[in-house]
This record gives structure tokens, C-alpha cells and sequence, in this order.
């Protein structure tokens, strides 16, 4: 059992972490700028949940220290499209924010930082993507991430901060927000689980590279207990499988016969799934070899997972989507 503090833990990947740990029998502490989610809300008297900003030093060695806290999975950040409006709330949240996290760590003695970083760190290009290959996105924040990750590396290699982190592509699951180009991941699957029509809104072919949420937030347990000698980097890319959008409606309606799916092409979302590349393959032999990375959810287990979750969770799961 340890002292665990999830920054974001609130958000769509932190939700599902803070089960995971307290369903392992570890103490954890919420630490984000919201006060809740509805989706933590039957369990909410399981966790200790502390309202506060990231770029804020005083409110996260106040979290830290009166929670004894061990490790820190930081997850915690302002993610696109936000980010790309607003460069300097990006800067605040995910540059200083991270540097306050690896400060704090540093301070106060925590054993460990896991990080999630992301796909849109690498420099645009290739189809698949090696681990050297170049970090220089052209997204305020990919930049932001590349910070985190060299700003980890620096506090690990100097000060002995234990940092480890993942890069994530795109994550899919059931209630996952926002409005951008892969969604039509989540709602394709989400939409079908519910019974209710949904236009995929881009081409039969067009394709994402995608992990699906459990296994995203497993991976950062799974990472913190692996054994340093193994680890020949600090951060790991990671991913599920690649998946076209005809796939998608494919096992949609495997699972849910009656699902009402089509497609509707919208040339600017394609436009924006083209130049994104959202295809992109990351090497994963690394964090399978080097600490047994192993995702347990390919498409058909997260479809019965968006059926089983849309089952449990309608009230909070059958929202109006906007159309394109
Ligand atoms: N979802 C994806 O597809 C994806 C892909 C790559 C990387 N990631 C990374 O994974 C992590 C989790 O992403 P998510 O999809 O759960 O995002 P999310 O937006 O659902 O959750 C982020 C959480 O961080 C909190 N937060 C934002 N700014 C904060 C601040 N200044 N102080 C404290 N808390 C703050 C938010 O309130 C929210 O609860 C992020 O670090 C993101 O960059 C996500």
C-alpha cells in the first residue's frame, strides 16, 4: 500500500488511475484544478481530493507533504485545443507545472514522478516513429510535453529524481472529452454502445493510432513498480493498435447489431485527420522488453468495454455530441 497523488485525477486518464489504485488498496489524493467528477462521485469518501493549481508550488508541497505522498503520477495538464488558444495557460499548467512536480519530488523526497506525455511531441513526418526520432512538434503542446520529458530526464540525472513517463497516442474510451480531429474514435464506439445515430464524420480509410484508456493508466502502475535495471530510457512510447474508422463501425455493430452508424464526411475534420497523420506508429518493443508493457484491450475488448460502461454509466454517459 503507498501514498499515491494523482495530479489531473479528475480528468478522463486520472479518473480511471485513481480506481486502479484505490482497487489495489493504495491511499490516494486527488490533485487538480476542478473539485470533482461525476464519474468518481459514488466513491468519492475513498480518496482524498485537494483542489489546486499546478503552477501554484505552495498548493502542491501542501498536497505532498500532508499526504505523505510517494509517488506522484502526474498526469495533471492543459491539453489541445485549449493550449494552441491560450499558449501561456500551457506554459503555466504544463511547463511550470511540471518543474513544480519535479521541484516538490525533489524537496520533499518522493520515490517517484510518472508522467504522461504524448505522440504530438515528435516532429512531424515519418509513418512509424523510432525511439530516436526527432521531438520538435509544431504544437504549443507537444513543446510543452518535450520540456516535461527533458525536464524529468535533467532532475533524474542530477538530483535522482526516480522520473519515468509514457507517450501516449490517441486515448479511447467512454466519456472521454473535447473536440478534435480523433474523437471520432470515442464517439463511433460511444454512440453505437448508447443506440444513437452518429455520422462519422471522416473517410471510411482514414486511420488513428489509439490505446485504449485502462490499459493507458495501467501502464503508468506498471511503470512505477518496474525495476530500474531494466529501464534503458525514462520515457516510453505506447499504444494499442491502429484502427480505420470502417473498423470501427465494423465491430461496433458486432457487438451492437442495431447500431445506426453512417458516414458523413466533413473535409475540414478530414482535412485536419490528414495533416495530423494520426496513423503514426510509435515503437513499443522498448517498454514491452524493458518492463513488459502489454495492453490487454484490442478493438473488441474495448468495444464490450464501451457496451459494459455505457451499460453501467448511462446517466453519465448519453450526452448530446456536437455534429459535423
Ligand atoms: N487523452 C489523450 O488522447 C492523450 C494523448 C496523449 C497524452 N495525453 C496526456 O495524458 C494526460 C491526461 O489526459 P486526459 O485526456 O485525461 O486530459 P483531461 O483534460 O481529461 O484531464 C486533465 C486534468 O488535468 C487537470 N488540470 C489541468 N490544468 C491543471 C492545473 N493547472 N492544475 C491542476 N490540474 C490541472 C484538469 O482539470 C483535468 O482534470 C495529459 O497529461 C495529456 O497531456 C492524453
Amino acid at each position: 500500500m503507498a501514498n499515491c497523488m494523482v495530479t489531473g485525477g479528475f480528468g478522463f486518464v486520472g479518473r480511471h488511475l485513481v480506481k486502479m489504485l484505490l482497487e489495489r488498496g493504495d491511499r490516494v489524493t486527488v490533485f487538480d484544478v476542478v473539485p470533482g467528477s461525476p464519474f468518481l462521485e459514488d466513491i468519492k469518501g475513498e480518496f482524498n481530493a485537494r483542489v489546486g493549481d499546478l503552477a501554484n508550488m505552495a498548493h502542491l508541497v501542501e498536497a505532498v507533504r500532508e499526504n505523505q505522498i510517494e509517488t506522484i503520477y502526474h498526469v495533471g495538464a492543459a491539453i489541445p485545443p485549449l493550449t494552441e488558444r491560450d499558449p501561456s495557460l500551457a506554459f503555466n499548467a504544463n511547463v511550470l507545472g511540471t518543474q513544480n512536480i519535479l521541484e516538490v519530488a525533489r524537496l520533499l523526497g518522493v520515490k517517484s514522478v510518472i508522467f504522461a506525455s504524448t505522440q504530438s511531441s515528435y516532429s512531424d513526418g515519418d509513418a512509424f516513429i523510432p525511439m530516436d526520432y526527432p521531438q520538435r512538434p509544431g504544437t504549443f503542446y507537444g513543446m510543452t510535453k518535450v520540456c516535461g520529458e527533458r525536464m524529468g530526464e535533467a532532475y533524474w540525472r542530477h538530483f535522482g529524481v526516480n522520473f519515468r513517463g509514457v507517450r501516449y497516442c490517441i486515448v479511447n474510451g467512454p466519456g472521454r472529452g473535447g473536440v478534435n480531429p480523433g474523437q471520432f474514435v470515442v464517439w463511433t464506439l460511444q454512440m453505437a454502445a448508447l443506440k444513437r445515430p452518429f455520422k462519422v464524420f471522416v473517410e471510411p480509410d482514414a486511420e488513428v493510432a489509439s490505446i485504449y484508456v485502462k490499459d493507458a493508466a495501467k501502464a503508468l502502475i506498471d511503470l512505477n513498480e518496474a525495476d530500474e535495471a531494466g529501464l534503458r530510457y525514462r520515457v516510453y512510447p505506447i499504444m494499442g493498435y491502429t484502427v480505420t474508422a470502417r473498423q470501427l463501425v465494423d465491430v461496433a455493430k458486432k457487438y451492437v447489431p442495431e447500431a445506426d452508424l453512417t458516414f458523413r464526411v466533413n473535409e475540414d475534420m478530414m482535412k485536419k485527420v490528414r495533416s495530423l497523420n494520426l496513423a503514426r506508429r510509435m515503437d513499443i518493443e522498448p517498454a514491452m522488453k524493458d518492463w513488459g508493457f502489454k495492453p490487454e484491450y484490442d478493438l473488441d475488448a474495448s468495444m464490450r468495454d464501451y457496451v459494459a460502461q455505457c451499460a453501467s454509466h448511462r446517466d453519465l454517459l448519453d450526452y448530446a455530441i456536437p455534429e459535423f
